[in-house]
């Protein structure tokens, strides 16, 4: 176990294994930019990768999150998924557009993956289109998670990113659907992740909003954290037992309680989501470097840790001066 400055212990890793996506959400890679993305030689390699998890396993770390870009479009994820399984670890799971899940979500649960969680922010094709910068039907999204909930990839979380006067009017229809089908929301609070997405405090639409707005229409209970340092305030409806969470990055920071680390596909540590950048790794690796080695690399990393930067965002906002972050699709949420 191992504290940061603040004394906050490290407990959680998300891995981004690409920087790639086949979508441009307007609120992480706009279209009209142009974005470089990794070379295969930069990604680390998924012997890599699962060499990095066994070294700091000790340190602590016993959820590992894989995200992208789109992570699904990393060949052969499931390799990985079956290295990760080997070890021990109380939780695998994947951050996914759904756009190939419908093809991956059983060779993934073969693989050791335990649970997933989707991205979906509209229920309209053309809001959702409009949303991802592609033309998508959402009917191909809940095929996947349908697919997902089929070969036991449980429980099935969907992510919606509120953006007030885009798809705020859309939560009661959201909530119901899923609702129907048994799947976990997650409605998040439009985050300033990253430089290009045009956030402005007047889109953010915010958890207690939210809240109010599902709390008229059914009966909701508050729900213990299950883990110190849980992002999602979640609750449950009385009638089925159904939980739905609320994450409140901008209303209500929970940056006390952060406890988590993020490896890009390119070997950076990177200890904020908001974070500007953070030391490589890579070499150390491929340098054969015994698993003491690299613990010590990421308990120096660690001890240094100051971040708290959503509870910092509205002084920076006052002075005018924002540090340039790491882009969503880079870091991968
Ligand atoms: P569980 O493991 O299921 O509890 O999920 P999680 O909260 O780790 O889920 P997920 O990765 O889907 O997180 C949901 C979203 O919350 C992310 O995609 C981010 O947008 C946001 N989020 C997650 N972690 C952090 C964090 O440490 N800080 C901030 N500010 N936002 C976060
Ligand atoms: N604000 C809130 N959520 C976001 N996501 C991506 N960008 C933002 C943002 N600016 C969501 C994705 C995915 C997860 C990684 O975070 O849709 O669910
Ligand atoms: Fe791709 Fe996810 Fe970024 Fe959308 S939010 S462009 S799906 S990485
Ligand atoms: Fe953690 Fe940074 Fe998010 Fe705060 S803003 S909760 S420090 S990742």
């Amino acid at each position: 176990m191992i504290r940061d400055t603040l004394g906050r212990e490290l407990h959680d890793l998300r891995i981004s294994v690409t920087d790639r996506c086949n979508f441009r959400c307007s609120f992480c890679m706009p279209e009209g930019e142009q974005y470089e993305f990794f070379s295969r030689e930069e990604l680390l390699s998924f012997e890599e990768i699962a060499t990095f998890v066994r070294a700091v396993i000790p340190l602590g770390i016993k959820k590992v999150r894989l995200t992208g870009g789109e992570p699904l479009l990393r060949r052969h994820l499931e390799n990985l998924v079956g290295y990760l399984s080997e070890l021990p670890l109380e939780d695998i799971s994947l951050t996914t557009n759904g756009f190939f899940l419908k093809e991956k979500a059983r060779v993934l649960k073969e693989a050791g993956l335990r649970r997933i969680t989707v991205s979906l922010h509209s229920l309209k094709d053309e809001v959702f289109s409009r949303l991802v910068g592609r033309n998508v039907k959402v009917s191909q999204i809940i095929e996947g998670i349908e697919e997902a909930l089929k070969v036991g990839l449980k429980p099935v979380k969907v992510n919606v990113c509120v953006i007030r006067g885009v798809n705020d009017g859309e939560i009661l229809d959201i909530a119901r659907f899923f609702k129907g089908m048994g799947v976990v929301v997650r409605f998040i609070e439009f985050m300033d992740v990253g430089n290009l997405n045009g956030w402005s405090l007047e889109r953010v639409y915010s958890a207690r909003e939210m809240l109010e707005l599902l709390s008229e229409h059914f009966e909701l209970e508050p729900v213990e954290k299950s883990y110190r340092g849980e992002v999602a305030q979640r609750y449950r409806y009385k009638d089925d037992g159904l939980e739905v969470g609320f994450i409140s990055s901008i209303t209500q920071p929970f940056c006390g309680d952060c406890n988590r680390l993020r490896l890009t596909a390119d070997g950076r540590l990177l200890t904020c989501l908001f974070a500007q950048d953070g030391p490589n790794i890579k070499e150390l690796i491929r340098s054969h470097a015994g698993e003491e080695d690299i613990r010590d690399f990421v308990r120096r990393v660690w001890a240094e840790r100051s971040d708290r930067y959503s509870e910092q965002r509205l002084e920076l906002i006052k002075t005018g001066i924002m540090p340039k972050k790491v882009e969503m699709f880079k870091v991968g949420g």
